[in-house]
């Protein structure tokens, strides 16, 4: 049985920070509402030139260097994006592109906050069917040109950034395996307006447009989502809860990922929250609380990790992963 790892993690947040106490200049909102409610104390935002695979390619070019390989390497390439540069081409070709390799099998995919792990379980099985050798994974987001910046009830939550992992072929596990669900009658729950074959008319018009959310129906859906999943990972894996060292879950309200702990008998210490700095970066979210932990030391070689995900659609995902 072959299965994929991760060789190598990689993440790229953009310069320009926005605090909570920038916030409160623009819109009716303080830094104590925000911390107390959501865990967020600031976020990344795009600079005007920067874009989706742009900030993709930062976080691929480190996620290959710590692995000790190269662009000339890489025979896959899977996006998973909410806030592609452009409606077509698809943001894994430009970032193919700006990568220079050409020929390989490059897509994205839009699962809204789910969109790595989505990324991340297909990228799974085409190493695992040995149909690629290294299989550079990739969750980004430019959040903030979708972001309606007067609506204080969601532009306090989001945030830019690109997170990456890269997987190879090996013979022990890696990946253990990825869950994945959707039920989209929940789809006017969390959403942004506008598409082409739908409100395209309204976009060109200049319509004021901003993601749109029912926050506290989102939540406890949520939270009632999300123990399902873990119940349902664990019991899958015929594994115990105390046997995993790290939870890296989607970060989007520390209250949330404070209950998936407790779900898991899980002391704080022992999860990756990431949220206070980056705010919500939806697909990118994981990738990047992944990269941040590594990188300093807490995620080591061997650990077993617990990822899981919830977001627009309704989408939501988990992946057990032996680092
Ligand atoms: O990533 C994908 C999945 N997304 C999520 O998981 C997000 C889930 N939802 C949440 O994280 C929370 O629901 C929010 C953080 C979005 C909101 O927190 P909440 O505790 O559910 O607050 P609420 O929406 O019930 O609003 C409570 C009050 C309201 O005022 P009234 O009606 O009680 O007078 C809001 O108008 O807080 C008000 N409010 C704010 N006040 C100050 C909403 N936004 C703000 C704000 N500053 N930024």
């Amino acid at each position: 049985m072959m299965y994929s790892r991760m060789a190598g993690t990689g993440s790229y947040l953009p310069e320009k920070v926005v605090t909570n106490a920038d916030l409160e200049k623009t819109v009716d909102t303080t830094d104590e509402w925000i911390r107390s409610r959501t865990g967020i104390e600031r976020r990344h935002i795009a600079a005007d030139d920067e874009t989706s695979s742009s900030l993709a390619e930062h976080a691929a070019r480190r996620a290959l260097r710590s692995a000790g390989l190269t662009v000339d390497d890489v025979d896959f390439i899977v996006v998973g994006t909410t806030t592609p540069d452009r409606i077509f081409p698809n943001t894994g070709t430009l970032l193919q592109e700006r990568l220079g390799i050409h020929g390989c099998p490059s897509f994205a995919l839009e699962t809204a906050c789910s969109g790595f792990i989505y990324a991340l379980s297909v990228a799974d099985k085409y190493v695992r069917l040995g149909e690629a050798k290294c299989a550079l994974v990739v969750g980004v987001e430019c959040l903030s040109r979708i972001t309606d910046w007067s609506d204080r009830g969601t532009c306090v939550l989001f945030g830019d950034g690109a997170g990456a992992v890269v997987l190879t072929p090996s013979v022990e596990a890696g990946i253990i395996n990825t869950h994945l669900h959707s039920d989209g009658r929940y789809k006017d729950l969390l959403y942004y307006p506008y598409g082409v074959s739908d409100g395209f008319d309204k976009l060109k018009a200049g319509a004021p447009a901003g993601i749109t959310m029912q926050g506290n129906d989102v939540f406890k859906v949520a939270v009632r989502t999300l123990s399902r999943l873990v119940d349902e990972t664990l019991a899958k894996n015929g594994i115990d809860k105390h046997q995993i060292d790290w939870l890296v879950p989607h970060q989007a309200n520390l209250r949330i990922i404070r209950s998936a702990a407790e779900k898991l008998d899980m002391p704080m210490e022992k999860v990756i929250v990431t949220v206070q700095d980056h705010g919500n970066t939806s697909a990118a979210s994981i990738p990047l609380a992944l990269d941040t932990a590594v990188r300093d030391g807490r995620i080591r070689r061997g650990q077993l990790l617990l990822m899981e995900t919830f977001g627009g659609g309704f989408t939501w995902g988990s992946a057990l992963v032996r680092f």
